[in-house]
């Protein structure tokens, strides 16, 4: 079993990775633009390929390929924000988050798609965002994510006959560098709406991705959320 994770050198993506170390996946590929931060994790085990590139590159998505070879596994979990109103964004603010966050995984899936039909074999899942369903401040972010579990929908009906499932885990405010700057109490008002009153760990999110590659086979064209409750408001 070959598995890759975009964007695993930090938060969510790290905790993945370690979720696939600890279970029998043969090779894990993950990549990241940070070379030391993925350096340090690949020297951790044999098992595991660093591919420093920054995704939102079209060029560098065929070169990813020759590096890792087909797998197994998908993992589509790279993505940015750049949050402002929507009066204030910047063309650059949209087009950065779109491309890393939407046109990635979309090329990112083209490449490795072909290996996995012809298996008939393998899990595709996309790490989108509650704030798919809209949220202010963030145009760009819900835009990518929204348009990430249409387009995951979209191929599950395309593909699922091949053998090939395709998943969408949806998380809520989780405690990582893309959370770290906010203000504290931004961060407090948040958490006033989460039943379960914290923030998500990253290995939290990371656990549900795991079990749905590994272990859901019948599960298949859904989108997951794992939000601690907070879109039952
Ligand atoms: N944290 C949250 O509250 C939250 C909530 C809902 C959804 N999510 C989603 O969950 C996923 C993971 O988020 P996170 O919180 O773990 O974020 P994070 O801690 O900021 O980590 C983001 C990861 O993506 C990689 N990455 C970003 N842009 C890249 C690019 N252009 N090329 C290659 N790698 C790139 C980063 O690698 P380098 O730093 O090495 O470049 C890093 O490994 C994202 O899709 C995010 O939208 C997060």
């Amino acid at each position: 079993m070959r598995a890759l994770v975009t964007g695993g050198t930090k938060g969510i993506g790290l905790k993945i990775v370690e979720k696939f170390l600890n279970d029998s996946v043969a090779d894990i590929h993950f990549t990241g633009r940070d070379r030391e931060a993925g350096e340090k994790l690949a020297s951790r085990d044999g098992r595991l390929h660093f591919h420093c590139f920054d995704t939102s590159q079209r060029e560098s998505i065929d070169r990813l390929y020759k590096e890792t070879g087909p797998v197994d596994i998908l993992i589509l979990n790279a993505g940015i924000c750049r949050d402002t109103l929507f009066l204030r964004m910047k063309d650059e603010d949209f087009d950065q988050v779109l491309k890393t966050n939407l046109y990635s995984p979309f090329w990112i899936t083209k490449a490795f798609l072909s290996d996995m039909l012809k298996k008939q074999s393998g899990s595709i899942i996309y790490l989108s965002s509650v704030s798919a369903r809209g949220n202010a401040g963030q145009a760009n972010y819900a835009a990518s994510k929204a348009g990430l579990e249409g387009m995951a929908k979209s191929l599950a009906l395309e593909i699922g006959r091949r053998n090939v499932r395709v998943n969408v885990v949806r998380p809520g405010f989780t405690d990582t560098k893309m959370t770290a700057d906010l203000p504290e109490n931004m961060k407090e008002e948040i958490i006033k709406h989460i039943p379960l009153l914290r923030m998500a760990k990253p290995e939290e999110i990371a656990e549900v991705v795991y079990h749905l590659a590994m272990n859901c086979s019948y599960v298949n064209g859904q989108v997951v959320t794992v939000d601690g409750g907070l879109t039952l408001h």
